[in-house]
């Protein structure tokens, strides 16, 4: 008998110590009311950016759903206009696998909404496959959609300054790589395509996220726009969606007892786009509602240089600007 008190007494003890140190994340403390504001999230027909977006809501923000799917897009609206009772939650098409979705989202967003405050670039996918334009799927949705997408709409941030761009990355970030060869070649950040690449090819774009955020802080500084990328901790949300169903039934116990929930998920992105005073630490990456350090690579502004002149030349950047 004593022995099963023992063995229990230390499951729950390592249960804590693992829940604590390795899935709970930090709490936003700020107290901001953003009545007079508008956000965009992208993604925010479930997971964690439905989350943020109700939370952003309940402060009083105009916040427009930047969704692929009108039904479950209005349907995220809807819900979040009942919970929050802000009635300013709207929804507005936005598939990110598709350069011209992105271009005709910024086009219909810039004509019918007069102020950008808060851009959260917060979509991602975890799957193989190939975009409308024929990129590797997480690099084009991840990456190069928000690219175009914050380009497009960065004339208006400025004007709407201090305003923020937040982009949602990952701890996975630092197991990738970017391979310009491979871009050129076969317009993805990997060689080759098989479940092992696509998850490498999902923390390539992940560090594409944390370069892009540094490069754009370097583009914008004394704009009065600053920008951060993050790592919303380990959630249970739909992003595993694409694996096999073996993995995803062995998984979804340990989700349900160790991984943040969506609302818990939430809190950094909440952070990093209302925290006062962390305007000096624009560019920089956070977890757990705190500054982290970025993996070595993350770090490297020749890479994040690089990247930039390679996505804007790959998102026909030039070719929006002339019309
Ligand atoms: N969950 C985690 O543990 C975890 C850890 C680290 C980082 N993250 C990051 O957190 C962010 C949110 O992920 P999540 O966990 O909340 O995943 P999720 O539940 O799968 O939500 C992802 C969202 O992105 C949207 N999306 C996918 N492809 C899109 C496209 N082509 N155009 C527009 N929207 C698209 C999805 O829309 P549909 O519903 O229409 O597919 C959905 O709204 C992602 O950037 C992810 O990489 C998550």
């Amino acid at each position: 008998m004593s022995l099963f008190v023992y063995f229990t007494a230390a499951a729950v003890c390592f249960y804590l110590l693992v829940y604590y140190n390795v899935f709970r994340g930090g709490r936003c403390s700020s107290p901001a009311k953003l009545e007079g504001k508008t956000v965009i999230v992208t993604g925010s027909n479930t997971g964690v950016g439905k989350a943020t977006a109700l939370q952003l809501a309940k402060r009083g923000a105009r916040v427009v759903l930047a969704c692929r799917s009108r039904e479950r897009g209005e349907a995220a609206a809807f819900d979040i206009r009942r919970e929050s009772g802000n009635h300013q939650v709207v929804f507005m098409q936005l598939d990110l696998s598709s350069l011209k979705s992105v271009g005709r989202f910024a086009e219909t967003f810039l004509r019918t909404e007069p102020r950008l405050d808060i851009l959260i670039n917060n979509a991602g996918v975890m799957s193989s496959g190939r975009t409308q334009d024929g990129f590797g799927m997480a690099f084009g949705v991840n990456h190069l959609g928000h690219f175009l997408l914050t380009n497009l709409l960065l004339e208006r941030l400025r004007r709407c300054s201090p305003s923020r761009v937040v982009t949602v990355s990952a701890l996975l970030h630092r197991f990738g790589s970017v391979s310009f060869p491979a871009l050129q070649s076969r317009k993805d950040v990997v060689d080759g395509e098989s479940s092992w690449t696509s998850l490498q090819a999902y923390c390539s774009s992940k560090l594409c996220n944390v370069l892009f955020t540094r490069e754009l802080a370097n583009r914008l500084e004394g704009s009065g726009v600053t920008c951060y990328s993050l790592h919303p901790g380990v959630v249970h949300t739909e992003l595993a969606r694409n694996m096999s169903r073996w993995l995803q039934l062995l998984l979804r116990p340990v989700a349900k007892l160790l991984f943040l929930d969506p609302e818990g998920g939430s809190q950094t992105t909440l952070h990093c786009a209302l925290q006062e005073g962390i305007e000096p630490l624009s560019g920089r990456y956070f977890s757990g509602c705190a500054l982290q350090q970025v993996g070595a690579r993350g770090r490297d502004d020749a890479l994040a240089a690089k990247l930039w002149e390679v996505s804007e030349r790959l998102a026909g950047l030039s070719q929006h600007a002339e019309s």
